[in-house]
């Protein structure tokens, strides 16, 4: 089902974190639109959001886990740069009436 995460306001490489059907999401803007993905890396499962304070950034259309520096495309969730080997769950997502929404089963 297509839940409703929030406002279409990040500019290109901003992104939140939102609780969606018990799990945190990382919706995010690169420079193909909006993206959703687990905020979890498939490294050692930490969060991709943030690492004590610092946090994950997009740059050049990737998503980097803050943790050791692994690389993710945000729009397939495939892993990109070492120390990941594994893919991140990606979610469809659109975008309605003002607002990102994330496809979940
Ligand atoms: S937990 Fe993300 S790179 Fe190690």
């Amino acid at each position: 089902m297509w839940l409703k995460a929030i406002p279409t306001e990040l500019s290109e490489n901003e992104f939140r974190t939102v609780e969606l059907n018990g799990q945190r999401i990382l919706i995010g803007r690169a420079s193909k639109g909006y993206f959703a993905v687990l905020d979890q890396c498939s490294h050692q499962k930490l969060a991709l959001s943030e690492a004590d304070g610092l946090p994950g950034r997009i740059h050049r259309d990737l998503l980097e886990c803050p943790h050791h520096g692994a690389k993710f495309d945000p729009y397939t969730g495939q892993a990109r740069g070492l120390p990941a080997v594994r893919p991140i769950k990606a979610f469809q997502v659109k975008e309605e009436d003002g607002f990102v929404w994330v496809y979940m089963e």
